[in-house]
C-alpha cells in the first residue's frame, strides 16, 4: 500500500515532541493573558493542526478568527509580495490578538501583517508560530511563543506543505528527493 511514509527521508520533530511542546505553550498563554480578551488569529491553511492543538491547550474564554495570505502575486491589490486572500471576520479593536502560523522563514509574511493589525486598533499583537527558521530571516520580528527551531531545510507536515501536498503528515519532515524530481 502506498504510504505518505515512503516520500519521508527524515522525521525532525514527532508527534509526541510536537504534542508536548504545544501543551507547554498553551500553558504559559494562559498564564500571560489571564483576564484578557484574546482573538487567536490562524492563517490559513499552513496553521491548522497548530491552532487546532494549541487552542485546546488555552484555558481561557478567546475567539478564534482566521486569514489567508499569499506571498504570491495572484492577488489583484497586492501590496509588495504580501497580499490578503481572505481577511479576519470579526473586528479585533480593544483585543489582545496572538496570531498563529505553521512556520516562519524570512519573516516577510510576519512583518507585513504585524503592524496592520496593531493598524486596526488591537491592545496588542504577538506571535506563536510553531516552527522557526531563525537562519532564513530577513526581517526583524519578535516571535513570543516559538515551538521548535528548525535548520534551513524544506519540511513537510504538521500544516506545512508541498504543492499543497504533505499538510496532514503528523509530524515535522523531510521529503526524499525524489519526489521534488518526479515533476
Ligand atoms: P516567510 O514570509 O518567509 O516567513 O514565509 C512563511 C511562509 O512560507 C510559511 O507560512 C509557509 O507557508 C512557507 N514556508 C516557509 N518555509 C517552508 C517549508 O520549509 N515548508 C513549507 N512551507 C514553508
Ligand atoms: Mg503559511
Amino acid at each position: 500500500m502506498a504510504t505518505l511514509m515512503n516520500d519521508i527521508k527524515k522525521i525532525l520533530i514527532t508527534k509526541d515532541a510536537l504534542a508536548a511542546r504545544i501543551a507547554a505553550l498553551g500553558k504559559q498563554i494562559t498564564r500571560d493573558y489571564q483576564g484578557k480578551e484574546v482573538v487567536l488569529v490562524g492563517i490559513l491553511k499552513g496553521a491548522m493542526p497548530f491552532l487546532c492543538d494549541l487552542m485546546r491547550h488555552i484555558d481561557l474564554p478567546l475567539v478564534i478568527d482566521t486569514m489567508v495570505l499569499s506571498s504570491y502575486g495572484d492577488c489583484t491589490t497586492s501590496s509588495g509580495k504580501v497580499c490578503i486572500k481572505k481577511d479576519l471576520d470579526k473586528d479585533i479593536k480593544d483585543k489582545h490578538v496572538i496570531v498563529v502560523e505553521d512556520i516562519i522563514d524570512t519573516g516577510i509574511t510576519m512583518d507585513f501583517l504585524c503592524p496592520l493589525l496593531k493598524s486596526r486598533g488591537a491592545l496588542s499583537v504577538e506571535l506563536a508560530i510553531c516552527l522557526n527558521k531563525k537562519e532564513r530571516r530577513e526581517k526583524d520580528v519578535f516571535v513570543k511563543y516559538i515551538g521548535f527551531d528548525i535548520p534551513d531545510e524544506f519540511i513537510v507536515g504538521y500544516g506545512c506543505d508541498y504543492a499543497e501536498y504533505y499538510r496532514n503528515f503528523p509530524a515535522v519532515a523531510v521529503l526524499k528527493s525524489e519526489v521534488y524530481n518526479k515533476e
